[in-house]
């Protein structure tokens, strides 16, 4: 028996965004959000038993991680014990991981990774111990929220809802539309460095304090549904709106926080007023979301995506830009693509 597994999973950027758990433990969230699975930026996985070692272990990018970044794979490989009915008796799991994102600079690497962890899990688990029932995708996807609360929406391709649900079993991934339309994203990546504020710490910090937060929730259900009948219609114009005005509300929730802070630059509002200036002056449909971080994402027409590309280029000479259209669910990888692409 092999006894090892990879997987690729691909980052999310959410339109509607997960702000605050109602329960930490669970990664249950305060609302439903909604995202685009990106084709470009992804985490490469690899899990394997080791019968021999005392402690899981995580490489990334080749280098051993921390205590910390262990102990949250740890807790999640747990899941997967006790999901297969083998408790602290299943062997430790070493885990490789290889990320086209740039970690933890709000281009959500954490999305994909705990997506490929849980993904690669699944297959190693069901191959070592095939009598325990079968996961399905959404089973699965309440693994991966463990993990990271926006790991969930990375199961599936295209458009994906995180559903509120009413406890741990239900909050799970919805596929919502394909995105097989004419739809894109082109990511301005203003900072790739670590960010200072975790998303974690920062959405606690703002269910605790800001002002603004008490309505978080009702809001951001009012732009959900516009989102949601701006997919439906294939209208990207009413997608992108209702996805900038639940950016500026998410942002609003930690200008109001105490103390307050924000992931926003002076050049995350610079791009931001290029976008409008695009969307005013040359007719382009352009939207911009950010994250918790600098980086400005837009949301565009594919058709227009190399245009939109060009006219970002041309104005800000020193950023990195990465072109994006709708990516697919996570897939396990064979061992040869494995070692063509990682010896
Ligand atoms: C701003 O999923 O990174 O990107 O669940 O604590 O790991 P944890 O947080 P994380 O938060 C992502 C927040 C966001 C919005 C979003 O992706 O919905």
């Amino acid at each position: 028996m092999a006894g090892r597994v990879a997987a690729r999973a691909h980052t999310n950027i959410a339109l509607i965004k997960y702000w605050g758990k109602r329960d930490e433990a669970l990664y249950l969230p305060t609302s439903t959000s909604l995202s685009l699975t990106l084709s470009s930026l992804y985490t490469d996985t690899r899990v394997s038993f080791d019968d021999d070692a005392f402690e899981d272990v995580l490489l990334l990018d080749g280098q051993i991680q921390d205590a910390a970044s262990t102990a949250k794979v740890t807790r999640v490989v747990n899941l997967f014990r006790e999901r297969y009915g083998v408790g602290s008796a299943a062997p430790r799991v070493r885990v490789e991981s290889h990320n086209h994102v740039p970690t933890a600079a709000g281009l959500a690497s954490s999305s994909s990774g705990f997506a490929a962890l849980a993904t690669a899990l699944r297959a190693l688990f069901e191959e070592r111990y095939p009598d325990a029932p079968r996961m399905s995708d959404t089973e699965l996807s309440t693994f991966a929220r463990r993990g990271s609360g926006s790991a969930t929406r990375s199961i599936f391709g295209g458009f994906v809802e995180w559903a509120y649900g009413t406890g741990s079993e239900d909050s799970v991934a919805v596929p919502v539309d394909d995105a097989q339309w004419d739809v894109a994203m082109v990511l301005v990546a203003l900072s790739t460095q670590k960010k200072k504020i975790s998303s974690t710490y920062g959405m606690k910090h703002t269910a605790d304090t800001s002002a603004f937060y008490p309505l978080w929730r009702e809001v951001s259900e009012r732009d959900l549904d516009d989102v949601r009948a701006g997919i439906r219609e294939r209208d990207i114009d009413r997608v992108g709106a209702a996805m900038e005005a639940n950016c500026m509300k998410f942002h609003a929730t930690m200008f109001a926080a105490n103390p307050p802070f924000t992931y926003l630059t002076s050049r995350s509002l610079a791009v931001i007023e290029y976008i409008q200036e695009l969307r005013a002056h040359e007719g382009l449909s352009v939207y911009y979301t950010m994250d918790a971080g600098p980086n400005v994402k837009v949301l565009c027409r594919r058709s227009e995506q190399q245009r939109v590309h060009e006219l970002l280029e041309e104005r800000f000479p020193d950023v990195t830009l990465f072109d994006a259209v709708a990516g697919p669910a996570p897939r396990t990888l064979t061992e040869k693509e494995w070692e063509e692409l990682y010896g």
